[in-house]
């Protein structure tokens, strides 16, 4: 085993939550600048020990923490490996919130994976890494789309429909991209299996779902012609649709009307909802501004700006 680091980034989902993990495509947006990275690091002795901001500790010790999924996914590797007794320590460093929608769990696993594979000095195939991620998101979050994974390890816009490879999409050539964070946690397991009861009860949930697909489509087509004012059209009626799937909040609601009011063409939570991140789409850096102050007065507690004219590909 060699020294070796892996690195990924965060994700925001721009439309189509919810309704990909039924069969509907979603859009995801990689955000380049907001970073993770993990260090391995060998040791000799036999201890496998990991250091991060959510967990510190033996791997071995991980089973009933919220590192188990993650650690799951490391023993695994190291099967693979037929490195069992290997020590070493893993160090992750990570800018990303985790639980705000923002691809936390999914950017743990793709940094790990390829920080494995570079250790064992091994190629890894784009589709061999999204199956590891999977190892660890199917764990964490119970029935993942692959949306996350797929965007968090790509440097383009990401078009994905459930069981077939993501396809990259172009970047919009103008625009920023203004992220706020609720500060509430988006417990992404709890919101997937609250719109499957719904979806499985109530046939107006299953109509929601159809129309996000319907608008997923649309905005494809309008990001692939840079209109900007169509797709923010197409993140409100998103976010209606997400709203009549009870996956929004009071606060939520609050920050969507405030970036709406400030000028932004489009706004809505991404990622599972019940907490987590909004995203408000703005035509310039100056409304972007003005957005971010409205969304801030709301109650945001942390804002990011993702400017397309300079997003830049990894
Ligand atoms: O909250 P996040 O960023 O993990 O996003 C979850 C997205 C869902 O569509 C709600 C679930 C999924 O697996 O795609």
């Amino acid at each position: 085993m060699l020294a070796a680091i892996g690195t990924s980034h965060a994700k925001t989902i721009l439309l189509g939550e919810h309704a990909v993990v039924y069969g509907e495509p979603a859009i995801a947006i990689p955000i380049s600048t907001i970073r993770l990275r993990a260090e391995i690091t060998p040791q000799p002795g036999g201890q496998q020990t990991v250091t991060s901001a959510f967990y510190n500790g033996a791997l071995a010790a991980a089973a009933h923490t919220n590192f188990a999924g993650v650690a799951t996914l490391i023993r695994q590797l190291l099967v693979t490996f037929d490195a069992q007794d290997q020590g070493f320590n893993l160090n992750i460093i990570s800018d990303l919130p985790p639980e705000r929608g923002m691809g936390s769990s999914a950017a743990t696993a793709v940094a790990i994976v390829r920080a494995f594979y570079n250790a064992f000095a091994t190629d890894l195939p784009h589709a061999v890494l999204l199956r590891w991620a999977d190892v660890s998101e199917r764990q964490i979050h119970g029935n993942p789309s692959g949306i996350d994974a797929a965007t968090v390890s790509a440097t383009r816009p990401q078009w994905l429909i459930r069981g077939n490879q993501p396809q990259n999409l172009a970047m919009p050539k103008n625009g920023v991209l203004v992220i706020a964070d609720t500060g509430v946690q988006g417990q992404t397991k709890l919101a997937v299996q609250a719109v499957a009861a719904r979806y499985h009860a109530d046939v107006q949930a299953r109509q929601e779902i159809a129309r996000i697909g319907v608008v997923t489509r649309q905005a494809a087509v309008a990001m692939a012609e840079n209109d900007l004012v169509t797709l923010g059209r197409c993140m409100n009626s998103d976010q209606q649709n997400l709203v009549a799937l009870g996956v929004s909040t009071p606060q939520i609601d609050a920050m969507v009307q405030a970036g709406l009011k400030a000028d932004a063409l489009g706004v809505k939570l991404t990622g599972s909802g019940m907490g987590g991140c909004v995203i408000a789409l703005t035509p310039d850096g100056a409304t972007a501004q003005k957005v971010a102050a409205a969304m801030a007065r709301a109650g945001a507690i942390q804002i990011w700006q993702h400017d397309f004219s300079t997003a830049e590909a990894d």
